[in-house]
């Protein structure tokens, strides 16, 4: 039975995704860089400095930490500034609804995002007290495709993993989903055409359907 589902973030709950690729798109310019939305999907669900070392992969200059730490700092500065245009509209269709639908039914949501800026983009969307629990960037040493921050999600809501589904656009995700022994949901991004999905939906509202597709009930 589910008993909860762990949104992310960045690409399911709103289009910060797009910011992340003009904030990471920025960078790679300023440095000479080729950088395109084939590798900005590499960089979906993965830590800021992860991110950073796909970006850097074709430089011919070998950066020192240091270097490479004002460099994820650039981005962040750029993105950060991007993040002020975000307002509660920005939200993706159906999911304020879909959100408020599955607490009807007393489904547990929780937030399970790599983001360090979490808490900022849900206060922007007007989110920030919608969820029963938010585990970030912040409370974990290891992003996706590593479990850690489902497990964390999971850990604070007091439900068991395989009592959870995942709903993420990021393949790194899916795969962090699977790891953690949850079910995977797909929405948008490389996710989508992950094979290791266990289901995919167009619209957050299907997330109230997943009694059909997991062959029990939802709550
Ligand atoms: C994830 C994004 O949600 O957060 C990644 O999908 C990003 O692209 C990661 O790298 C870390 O985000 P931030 O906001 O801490 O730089
Ligand atoms: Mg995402």
């Amino acid at each position: 039975m589910i008993r909860a589902i762990i949104f992310d973030l960045d690409g399911v709950i709103c289009s910060t995704d797009d910011y992340h690729f003009e904030a990471w798109k920025a960078l790679a310019d300023s440095l000479g860089l080729s950088f395109d939305r084939k590798k900005n999907d590499r960089l979906r669900g993965v830590s800021r400095m992860a991110s950073l070392e796909i970006v850097l992969e074709e430089s011919q200059i070998s950066y020192t930490p240091e270097e490479k730490q004002a460099m994820a700092e650039k981005e962040n500065e750029i993105y950060k500034a991007l993040l002020c245009n975000v307002r509660p509209s920005d939200c993706f269709p159906g999911v304020r609804e879909t959100l408020q639908a599955l607490k009807d039914r007393e489904v547990k949501i929780a937030i399970g995002s790599s983001s360090k800026n979490t808490k900022n983009i849900l206060t922007r969307l007007e989110l920030i007290d919608a969820f029963d629990a938010i585990a970030d960037g912040t409370d974990v040493t290891h992003s996706k495709p590593d479990p850690e921050v489902f497990l964390c999600a999971a850990g604070k809501l007091g439900i068991s993993p395989s009592e959870c589904a995942v709903v993420e656009d990021a393949s790194a995700g899916i795969q962090a989903a699977k790891a953690a022994g949850m079910l995977a949901v797909a929405f948008g991004g490389d996710a989508c055409t992950d094979p290791r999905a266990d289901v995919v939906i167009t619209k957050p509202q299907q997330l109230l359907d997943l009694a059909n597709v997991c062959g029990d009930a939802i709550c």
